[in-house]
């Protein structure tokens, strides 16, 4: 592609000169995270208590000390603004204090015992309010909630496949680790220890592809379609016009079901996207910020699909059919996620995050704008994202041909040397309650700094 002059592309020279420099500064600033680090090899497999915390940029992870709100402090002394958010599981702020009240007071009095405990019945009224399903299961993590409900539409539909889209992210869910090649399912890269060839239980389409969509499911063997309504894992990717109208009718018509994966695009609302576009899935996923960072997942049905689940349950071996865990439901869980929704994630909450996303939008569009940057900006809902590219991807391939890693780290330390956490592995920033427009301000301020250096 050729680009005008007002939007050419940043020279890799440049990059790594830059890299050099911020590499540097953030060795000088984070001595005792590098401390920490050090010991942490010798009883932490490479230094984390989880893997994918060493993808950070910067020669090693910075330790936290503390969080509250949308602001963390590291072992060092150095203040972040918080617009990663824990990748969504932050999404109140970090420890809100209706959900802390609410979960401390709940732990002093138990925190699991197989029971049910009273909180389950307003935080089930709740879901059904927000989502309009009428059935709701609680798991620890999305993840789970994904792996289930797939589990469920497998016994129900009677069908093995599950259909997802190209550069999709359900969680650590082995039908959903696949990816396009060559127009064929393929395991993502990276997918560790797959149990079985990838196209016995996936088909994989492109996300906006009518016709491949329609083409997957004529098959007659896809159990269920999950799906995110927007792709928020490759960058955003928004859906076009009609596209999930399709979805809807050609799931019904093929008798597949529809689970709708709101992990990330609860951003939109009190209700989700389902909420706030009126979509009508058979099941919805959720997790990450339903309990305020506690873990907690959720998974929401239809009567009809409710009944059907019913219908097919051998209830002499409900514990053991691959469907739940045995700390699942519990009564911390159940306490924090019913104070965060009651308190925290409220429709007053979203307006003000939504308002913060639109002003954080308006602020890189004129950077963008003012330096010639060969970029686009995305918002949905309440999180933003700059995808280095001229063009708005369609497509899960077109956002991962847009992707540069090396612009893309050198943005992210950039942010985090002057005290802005951005969510790793892409640009993606999310608001909280807590989030002032100072902040966002901030943010502006500092990617503007950002383009001068990078077109010098
Ligand atoms: C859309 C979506 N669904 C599910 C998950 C899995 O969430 P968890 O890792 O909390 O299980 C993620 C994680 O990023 C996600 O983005």
């Amino acid at each position: 592609m050729k680009h005008s002059s007002k939007e050419r592309p940043i020279g890799g020279d440049r990059v790594s000169e830059l890299m050099k420099r911020e590499l540097s500064a953030f060795e000088t600033a984070h001595p005792r995270s590098k401390e920490i680090r050090d010991r942490a090899d010798q009883s932490l497999l490479s230094g984390v208590p989880m893997n994918w915390m060493t993808r950070w940029p910067g020669a090693f992870p910075v330790v936290f000390d503390r969080a509250s709100g949308n602001s963390i402090a590291d072992v060092d002394g150095n203040e972040m603004i918080d617009f990663c958010l824990g990748d969504t599981g932050a999404m109140t702020g970090h420890s809100p204090p209706a959900t802390v009240a609410a979960a401390s007071a709940r732990m002093a009095k138990g925190i699991t015992t197989m029971l049910p405990s009273e909180d389950a019945l307003p935080l089930g009224r709740e879901m059904v309010r927000r989502f309009g399903l009428s059935h709701w299961q609680f798991s620890l993590s999305a993840s789970d909630a994904n792996r289930f409900s797939i589990r469920l539409c497998r016994e129900v539909t009677g069908r093995d496949k599950v259909l997802v889209f190209n550069h999709c992210y359900h969680g650590s869910v082995d039908e959903t680790v696949a990816m396009l090649k060559d127009g064929e399912p393929s395991f993502r890269v990276g997918n560790i220890g797959p149990p079985v060839p990838i196209a016995e239980t996936t088909r994989v389409v492109e996300f906006n592809d009518f016709e491949g969509l329609e083409r997957a499911l004529a098959h007659g063997d896809v159990a269920c379609v999950i799906a995110e309504p927007a792709l928020t894992n490759i960058g955003i990717v928004l859906p076009d016009p009609g596209f999930l109208d399709h979805l809807r009718r050609l799931t019904r018509e093929s008798g597949t079901v529809l689970i709708i994966d709101e992990t990330h695009t609860f951003c939109c609302g009190p209700g989700g996207y389902t909420a706030a576009y009126g979509l009508e899935p058979d099941m919805i996923t959720i997790g990450k910020p339903i309990a305020g960072g506690i873990p907690t997942g959720a998974y929401g049905m239809t009567d009809d699909m409710a009944a059907r689940v019913l219908e097919h349950t051998v209830w002499e071996a409900a514990d053991v059919g691959g469907v739940g865990g045995t700390l699942a439901g519990n009564a911390l869980s159940m306490a924090a996620a019913r104070a965060t929704l009651e308190h925290v994630l409220t429709e007053d909450a979203f307006e003000h995050m939504i308002a913060m996303a639109e002003r954080f939008e308006d602020g890189v569009q004129s950077v963008i704008d003012q330096h010639g940057l060969a970029w686009t900006v995305t918002r949905l809902g309440c999180r933003v994202e700059y995808m280095l590219g001229a063009e708005r991807p369609r497509s899960g391939a077109q956002a991962a041909a847009a992707f540069d890693p090396r612009l893309d780290a050198l943005l992210h330390l950039w942010m985090l040397n002057r005290g802005i956490l951005m969510t790793p592995f892409h640009m993606m920033a999310l608001m909280c309650p807590a989030t002032s427009e100072a902040d966002v301000d901030e943010h502006t301020r500092v990617l503007g700094e950002a383009a001068v250096a990078l077109n010098a």
